[in-house]
């Protein structure tokens, strides 16, 4: 696992796009995985602003994102992939049959998922992004998955869905369920992205780094895998030795 860290949240998006932009112009038909959260939004609007400045094309790219609430009703645009749309899709020259985002909507989530991990196991991700959740997961993989998790329905966390009330009215609407990609699909990516930013996540930092490797902080896993980075600012990165 390699660390790099950066004066603050701005230099750390720009470092993350450059590296995204790069695998793209070298290999037009790379196959990216994406992530939601606030974290990711820098990066999007690195992405967008290079595109218009006739930098960089993304015809030939497909995307899986990593996740989706399930349960949402009426909220379609707290969805991940209204999240997409707006910070992304929308504003680059994706086709839009090669993206790929779990349907929160699907009556059947179960069957929901088997038809994403089949989806996803068509290919290999060239380059996974994720962010760290302030208890460790990656993905929706809370404490407590497995090693071996493929795609599947989560129970979220209350944690993570305290967390993630900022983005909705009250707690209560924040659904209870989502889809996920497990931590296997993850570990199949060819080279893997963390970025981390803020003294919130200073404690799942810290357990991902120096922590044991075990499923209480699912992003430990990543010490697992050969070709993994993680790209912190400087509060992210406080409590590190
Ligand atoms: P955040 O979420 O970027 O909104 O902090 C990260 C995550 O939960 O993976």
């Amino acid at each position: 696992m390699e660390i790099k860290i950066f004066d603050n949240y701005n230099d750390l998006c720009v470092a993350v796009a450059d590296e995204i932009i790069g695998l793209v112009r070298k290999k037009h038909d790379a196959i990216l995985g994406l992530a939601t959260g606030s974290t990711p939004v820098g990066v999007y609007r690195e992405l967008v602003k290079d595109f218009q400045a006739g930098f960089t094309s993304y015809k030939n790219v497909t995307t899986f994102n990593l996740d989706e609430y399930v349960g949402l009703g009426s909220n379609w645009e707290k969805s991940y992939r209204s999240y997409m749309d707006n910070n992304l899709f929308n504003h680059i020259d994706i086709n839009p049959d090669c993206i790929f985002i779990p349907n929160g909507y699907n009556a059947n989530p179960d069957l929901e998922c088997e038809a994403y991990e089949k989806k996803i196991n068509r290919h290999q991700i060239d380059l996974q992004l994720l962010g760290i959740g302030s208890n460790g997961h990656i993905g929706f993989n809370e404490p407590g998955t497995a090693f071996d998790s493929v795609t599947h329905l989560v129970r979220l966390d209350k944690k993570t869905r305290s967390d993630n009330s900022r983005f909705f009215n009250s707690l209560d609407e924040v659904p209870l369920l989502a889809i996920t990609m497990g931590i296997k699909n993850i570990l199949k990516s060819k080279k893997i992205i963390l970025m981390a930013s803020g003294t919130g996540k200073q404690n799942a930092v810290f357990r991902m780094i120096q922590g044991p490797v075990d499923n209480s902080c699912p992003a430990s896993f990543l010490r697992e895998h050969s070709d993994t980075w993680v790209y912190l600012d400087k509060d992210a990165a406080g409590k590190l030795e």
